[in-house]
């Protein structure tokens, strides 16, 4: 199976690249070698390259920069992905296109279904909505897989801002009333490899016939909020003998959000809506597959053992 991965760069791709590297021949292309706004581009060097299946991990992810730069969000996260799967149709490939929670607008009270209603309340939102119906819309053999807070060791995100806090302040806080699964890049990328196995058993000598199609959540199980999150990090950072200052992560409103980054170290505040529950459901994985993702809990201290054990 060869597989071409976008984004190759980022948090996810650079993950996917090393953990597809062993097992598929795999290129990747960074965003310096290709650029999603260059649509003309896009067609040509894509175009130009042989695989079976195209992984999108490439994205506009600045939330608060969709908003203000909404035409290049759109490029991007929208009409960018529709060109890939046109491509994708023209080669007989498939196209795995990496989405977002945050297509829904967090009014509900329960884990999202891949049924559920999306309602975006961002630029960035809305873009990634407007990619998953254009890679749909092109054909329905492709796969759009929406994730949440995804962290890993290839680019820091929250739990690693957290754990360095941690190790310089004695106090800090996180939002307690937002809430979501952290998702580890590793598991991402073994739920994946099971979509991957899937379909080259079900089509031998070709990926024609998978069942694995359509919008699928990949999400580690539970939920929690970002206070909890950062209360289990430091826990796993103790229970690893990493030294910290702060041992305990105290409660921020997610209303207080704007008031506190504009008066802490001179960040801007927050300018896009975020959703405030945004948990996704992994059922349809787990009854697709056979094979239901690890608490997040767990994913997290390995992630933290794994990685800050050794820094
Ligand atoms: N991180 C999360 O918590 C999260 C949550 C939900 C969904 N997702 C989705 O998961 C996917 C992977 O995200 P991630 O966490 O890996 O984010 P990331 O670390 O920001 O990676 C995105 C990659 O896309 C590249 N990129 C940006 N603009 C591009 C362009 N015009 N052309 C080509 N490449 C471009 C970035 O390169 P530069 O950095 O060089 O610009 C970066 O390497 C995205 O689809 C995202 O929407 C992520």
């Amino acid at each position: 199976m060869k597989i071409v991965i976008l984004g190759a760069g980022g948090r996810l791709g650079a993950a996917l690249m090393r953990e597809f590297r062993p097992k598929y021949d795999v290129v990747g292309f960074d965003h310096a070698q290709l650029d999603l706004s260059n649509l003309e581009g896009l067609r040509e060097k894509v175009g130009a390259t042989t695989f079976d299946v195209l992984i999108n991990a490439a994205a506009f992810t600045n939330v608060d920069a969709c908003e203000i730069e909404r035409d290049r969000a759109f490029r991007i996260n929208a009409e960018a992905p529709g060109v890939l799967a046109e491509i994708c149709n023209e080669k007989d490939a498939k196209l795995i296109h990496f989405s977002t929670d945050y297509v829904f607008d967090g009014e509900k009270r329960a884990p999202y279904t891949e049924e559920d209603q999306a309602n975006p309340i961002s630029a960035y939102g809305e873009s990634k909505l407007a990619g998953e119906k254009n890679v749909l819309a092109a054909g329905d053999r492709h796969l759009v897989v929406r994730v949440s807070w995804v962290f890993g060791p290839d680019r820091p995100s929250f739990v690693d801002a957290m754990i360095k806090r941690a190790q310089q302040d004695e106090k800090i806080d996180a939002i307690s009333d937002k809430f979501s699964t952290p998702t580890y890049t590793h598991d991402i990328a073994e739920m994946l490899a099971g979509v991957l196995d899937d379909w080259s058993r079900r089509a031998p000598g070709g990926l024609g016939a998978g069942r694995l199609h359509g919008i699928l959540h990949f999400a580690n199980t539970g939920k929690c909020t970002w206070q909890e999150y950062a209360q289990w990090a430091l826990d796993c950072c103790r229970d690893a003998g990493i030294p910290l200052k702060a041992r305990t992560v105290g409660a921020l409103k997610l209303s207080e959000m704007t008031r506190l980054r504009q008066g802490s170290g001179g960040q801007a505040p927050w300018v896009a809506r975020r959703p405030v529950y945004s948990v996704l459901s992994n059922a349809k994985y787990t009854e697709l597959t056979g094979t239901a993702p690890r608490a997040w809990r767990e994913a997290v201290n390995d992630y933290i053992t794994r990685f800050y054990s050794k820094k």
